[in-house]
């Protein structure tokens, strides 16, 4: 088929090189003339396993294309995926005009049919907003007859890190749909992933996505409250996740406890799926809490890494992981950005060091913070060791030389990367998340 991603971001980037290379002919559209040019040349923008590889080998067999021009992309196109931003705006509503906007230049340009698809995190009833725009502004222009085309909403699933493999072997596929003819083009597309789809009507689809994340998260905040419980009166927050995880009505996934969850996702679909619920006339407190744990978790790592080196003032701290999660450069919402900027209004020095995201901690930090090298030299003179993203190059390190390069062997590992009895033995201080030792 051929297809039209409009928004090279995350998302679009992602999904237009996996149609393309399950066969379509893919056309990327995006209004920054700079990401563009840069993807034309086979340069990808964001940090993602195996998605330079697989943009360059489907750009040289023909099957992808990156332009700024809507107009001649979705006239040429069968469909057209929508993966422009929803960002959140101050009251946490997500801000669609992005949407809206491209919603009219997709209108001005059908030619023939076209099923347009909701890519992008949206709230519920977007999907008619999108309808009666496209309606609106494709009868405009005099154009006597009614340009025919479909709806439908096909929410992502992807995790930033296993986004190819997210998405060539979901768990589900879902699509929402208001016709046969919508429903059989995107069975049709997803087929050669042979997973299990889920078909329905635009707003349960809607839905859907916001009950995912949210579901998710409150997973995360919920392992995190009882991690605190844990704490109070001395059991493990690992073997208690372990022994509840193992329930398959539970799922051992999403209840590791540590600083909580942040990136492009999880922080921006609650606001939305809060506000959109309470615009819908129900107050979702539990999201609420959900939240408010989720931010707990920072003023619980500063206390921790104040008592495990007494005044903060003056300290100098080795920080390890500026990421909101492994795998991935992304330092958007991330807990680490946060804790630092709180540690540094509290006097402290900064000693920083990730595999990725150095280059964009750098635009927000700047001069503010030392980037270092490697684990060592963010460890060597500083007062203590913070893990603040689990990285795996951070989970076998060599602790002998560690101790010799810090001031005082103190670890604070805010990811439970590591055993605290094995580090206490070879003789440190340490500090986790709802552990015993
Ligand atoms: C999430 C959803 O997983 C994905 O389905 C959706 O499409 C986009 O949002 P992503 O934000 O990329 O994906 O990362 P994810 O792996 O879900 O982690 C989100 C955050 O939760 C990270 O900050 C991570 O550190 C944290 N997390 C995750 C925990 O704190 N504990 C866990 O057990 C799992």
């Amino acid at each position: 088929m051929k297809i039209t991603i409009i928004g090279t971001g995350y998302v679009g980037l992602v999904t237009g090189a996996c149609f393309a290379d399950l066969g379509n002919i893919v056309y990327c559209v995006d209004s920054d003339r700079g990401k563009i040019d840069s993807l034309k040349k086979g340069k990808i923008t964001i940090y993602e396993p195996g998605l330079e590889e697989m943009v360059r080998q489907n750009m040289e067999e023909g099957r992808i294309y990156f332009s700024t021009n809507i107009k001649s992309s979705v006239k040429k196109s069968d469909m057209v995926f929508i993966c422009v931003g929803t960002p959140s705006r101050e009251g946490g509503e997500p801000d669609l005009l992005a949407l809206e906007n491209v919603s009219r230049e997709i209108a001005k340009n059908i030619n023939n049919y076209k099923l347009i698809v909701e890519k992008s995190t949206v709230p519920v009833e977007t999907g008619q907003w999108v309808k009666r725009t496209i309606s609106a502004f494709s009868a405009s222009g005099g154009k006597d007859r009614k340009a025919k085309f479909d709806i439908a909403c096909n929410p992502e699933f992807l995790r930033e890190g296993t986004a190819i493999k997210d998405f060539m072997h979901p768990d589900r596929v879902v699509i929402g749909v208001e016709s046969e003819r919508a429903k059989n083009i995107l069975l049709d597309l997803y087929k050669p992933l042979s997973a299990p789809i889920v078909v329905t009507d635009i707003k349960s689809a809607e839905i859907i996505k916001h009950a995912s994340n949210s579901f998710l998260a409150m997973k995360i905040s919920f392992i995190n409250a009882i991690s605190v419980i844990c704490e109070k009166v001395g059991a493990d927050i690992k073997e208690v996740a372990r022994g509840i995880g193992l329930d398959k009505r539970i799922g051992r996934e999403f209840l590791n406890a540590g600083l909580g969850f942040g990136g492009s996702c999880f922080p921006k679909d609650i606001a939305a799926f809060i506000h959109m619920a309470e615009k819908a006339g129900y107050r979702f407190d539990l999201l609420r809490e959900v939240r408010n744990i989720n931010e707990n978790q920072k003023d619980i790592i500063i206390e921790k890494i104040s008592k495990a080196i007494w005044n903060i003032p003056g300290k100098t701290i080795g920080v390890l992981g500026l990421s909101f999660k492994p795998d991935t450069d992304d330092i958007r919402n991330a807990p680490p950005m946060d804790i630092i900027k709180r540690l540094i209004e509290q006097g402290a020095k900064i000693k920083a060091y990730d595999p990725k995201a150095m280059k964009k901690a750098r635009k927000v930090f700047k001069k503010g913070i030392t980037y270092c090298k490697d684990i060592y030299s963010a460890a060597k003179g500083s007062d203590c060791l913070v893990v603040l993203t689990d990285w795996n190059e951070f989970k076998e390190i060599d602790f002998k030389r560690l101790k010799k390069l810090l001031k005082q062997p103190v670890i604070v590992d805010g990811r439970n990367i590591y055993d605290p009895y094995r580090v206490k033995k070879l003789g440190f201080t340490y500090t986790g998340i709802g552990r015993r030792a």
